[in-house]
């Protein structure tokens, strides 16, 4: 059924870091791309987003900081908003979680349920950290998983299985405020009680929406079969909405009961006087786009609420759910700083906006995990948006103006070679309308990909420039064929690369463009002006690869120095054994790689015997030869010799091993006697 208007939106993110690509290509890029469609269509569309400001990691990442929660999300929220903006993200709407108007309404909200009696209160045993004076909700409380045994999972979930977790499931808690153990105390809360909304999910999601992505549909399956329980809509924190009742002090929403409301705040926000029929118009069609983190929140607790509220709420007709995208084989993560961060793309790579967004989209997570690539990347760029779009452009502009002045030149009568081309484009159009109808991006990426390759293909067998040379008449026909090509080109991407789109209307002189259009060979009139040709797109060098990688190679060294920790200290050891080992000092007198044996250096030793002493050592991976020469270094002396390859060692070098697994040679802080002993 056609639904009158559509309204789309699109998860909040956390306002406690930027955005990266596996935002982008999880909901942001997405979104958009459906929305334009939409907004060509001439659809009554909105997009709404907003940065979700409340939840424990921020007011953890505050007390580190020593700055307020205020002042971490203010500082988030503008850079996420403007790099959205900045990456052509086209919200009606980008507002926060921390605004007046979505306290009042999530306050408002919770009331109503309270009110109405939709809620149990219970009292329940929760940990509580001693030294700090305060409840352990989710994030604060780390431990070990209780299901696959990672050390480091939080009280709300286990990142490395998965599992969404209850603090009081962890093995082994600690309080992420003090390190300390926490203790149980009684503290109570209210609850939603989703298994009330059981049925009516059941018959909503399993026999209503069979069409919902497998992710999803499956998801909900999985905890509909498993029995929906009562779920704690409060915390025990002091950031966030304070909860409306009397009695409640200490006590604020759950993160993920605001936030879906933010939804509807930011709605309101942008249209105070017309919001409720994007809301309780069943003529309204709602798409949620997530990641697959999400999905239970929107497919389950956010319906269940807006059931319990009632007043003509309704509920989403898709909730596009993505899979995730990790990073050159690695899971994205924040505070590994393990991301492609939007706001420093744009700032190295200016004016590529479209090309992020092209490689996101045809590598979407949409049926399962995928990986970003900075070598695919550049792939991407050089060999289809270089090679086949821009080039195909760039070809029939330059002609274009070589032959016709930069003016459209008039067809004559078709060939069936034309009339092909310019059919092939239409059933292209369907194709990409039928996918983009289903929210499948990536394979309607391909066909708009697939236009561009028809207009190659026609400039290849038609050789305009070569038919000049005789036949200008069929030139021309050739030439606006070409031409209108690229307009459907620009209107076919214009989903996809908004500002190549822009770019191309602007050379070719076409305003308003419409789906509708799309399709068409008349879309530019004989006798139009085309504008200079401009490149659309550029090579990107190995230079700005390599670059990337470095900065990727230096997060993941800094992280191995974050987590690093010097090793236990070994068992006590009797003195007469340490006495035992004889450790001296010697100069390096030569030093050279062992052939073939990558790790191995060959050092001729002073002594102070005279005869020089070979030692082979196991550090060539982090020294040239010529580097130690010279040096004092410190050996032990009365090892039996052993061959290492062919060459017999009369000792071993001693070295620290540093946090990355690499090894330091050790040696005297001033010059010593060669032969002097170490103890
Ligand atoms: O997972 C997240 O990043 C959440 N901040 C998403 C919230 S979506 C909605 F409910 F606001
Ligand atoms: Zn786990």
């Amino acid at each position: 059924m056609e639904k009158k208007r559509t309204l789309v939106t699109t998860a909040l993110p956390y306002a406690n870091g930027p955005v990266h690509i596996g935002h982008l290509a999880g909901v942001y890029v997405p979104a958009d791309i459906y929305v334009r469609y939409l907004r060509l269509k001439g659809e009554d569309v909105l997009m709404i987003g907003g940065s979700d400001e409340h939840g424990v990691p921020i007011t953890i990442k505050a007390k580190r900081e020593g700055v307020t929660p205020q002042d971490i999300v203010d500082r988030y929220h503008s850079i996420i908003k403007d790099s959205m903006e900045g990456l052509g993200i086209s919200f009606d709407i980008y507002s926060r979680t921390t605004s007046d108007i979505h306290s009042q309404t999530a306050s408002e909200f919770f009331r109503h349920l309270y009110d109405k009696g939709e809620f149990i209160e219970k009292s329940s045993m929760q940990l509580y950290d001693e030294k700090a004076g305060q409840f352990l909700a989710d994030r604060y409380v780390t431990g070990e998983c209780p299901h696959c045994h990672n050390p480091h999972a939080y009280g709300d979930q286990c990142e490395k299985c998965g599992t969404s977790l209850s603090p009081n499931e962890l093995i082994n808690p600690k309080s992420a405020l003090t390190d300390t153990t926490p203790v149980l105390r009684e503290t109570f809360h209210w609850y939603l009680p989703l298994d009330k909304w059981q049925p009516k999910l059941e018959q909503w999601i399993l026999n209503d929406h069979k069409e919902w992505r497998p992710n999803v549909y499956g998801q909900c399956k999985s905890w509909l079969d498993m029995g929906l329980q009562p779920r704690a809509v409060s915390r025990d924190l002091d950031w966030g909405v304070p909860v409306p009742v009397e009695g409640a002090e200490g006590k604020v929403l759950y993160v993920w009961f605001d936030a879906p409301i933010g939804y509807i705040s930011n709605t309101k926000e942008l249209l105070p006087d017309s919001w409720e029929k994007w809301w309780k118009d069943p003529e309204t069609r709602i798409i949620n786009f997530i990641g697959k983190d999400n999905i239970v929140f929107h497919c389950i607790v956010f319906p269940a609420m807006l059931s319990a509220y009632g007043d003509g709420y309704q509920l989403p007709d898709n909730v596009p759910a993505n899979e995730f995208l990790n990073l050159e084989g690695d899971k994205i993560s924040t505070s590994r700083n393990w991301a492609v961060w939007l706001h420093e793309y744009l700032e190295e790579f200016p004016g590529k906006q479209d090309v992020l967004r092209y490689v996101l989209t045809a590598n979407a997570p949409e049926t399962k995990d995928n990986d970003f690539t900075w070598a695919d990347f550049q792939a991407r760029n050089n060999s289809e948006l270089v090679a086949i779009l821009g080039n195909f452009v760039n070809r029939a502009l330059v002609l274009t103006h070589k032959y016709f002045g930069g003016k459209v030149p008039a067809a004559g009568s078709l060939e069936q070679i034309d009339r092909e081309a310019l059919a092939e484009i239409g059933e292209l159009k369907g194709k990409m309308s039928a996918l983009l109808d289903e929210f499948h991006f990536r394979d309607a990426l391909k066909e708009a990909m697939n236009m561009a390759r028809c207009g190659n293909k026609y400039l290849q067998e038609t050789e305009p420039w070569k038919v000049a040379k005789s036949d200008m008449e069929r030139t021309a026909t050739i030439l606006n064929t070409a031409l209108q090509i690229t307009a459907n080109l620009a209107i076919a991407f214009e989903p996809f690369l908004p500002f190549m789109s822009k770019k191309l209307c602007g050379i070719l002189n076409i305003g308003n463009i419409d789906w509708q259009m799309l399709g068409g060979d008349a879309i530019l009139p004989a006798g139009a002006e085309i504008g200079q040709p401009e490149l659309l797109f550029e090579k990107i060098e190995d230079a700005a690869v390599s670059a990337q990688l470095a900065k990727l190679e230096a997060a993941k060294e800094a992280n191995a120095k974050a987590a690093w920790k010097p090793e236990p200290v070994a068992e006590d050891v009797d003195i007469d054994l340490f006495a035992k080992c004889d450790i001296r000092v010697g100069t390096v007198l030569e030093c050279q790689k062992v052939p073939k044996a990558d790790k191995l250096l060959q050092f001729k030793i002073d002594d102070g015997s005279g005869e020089p002493r070979t030692i082979v050592s196991g550090i060539a991976k982090y020294y040239e030869p010529e580097q130690l020469v010279g040096k004092q270094v410190c050996y032990i002396a009365n090892l039996p010799a052993r061959k290492l390859r062919g060459v017999e060692s009369c000792g071993m070098i001693l070295s620290a091993v540093n946090s990355d697994g690499s090894l330091t040679v050790i040696g005297p802080s001033a010059p010593v006697a060669p032969g002097s002993k170490v103890g």
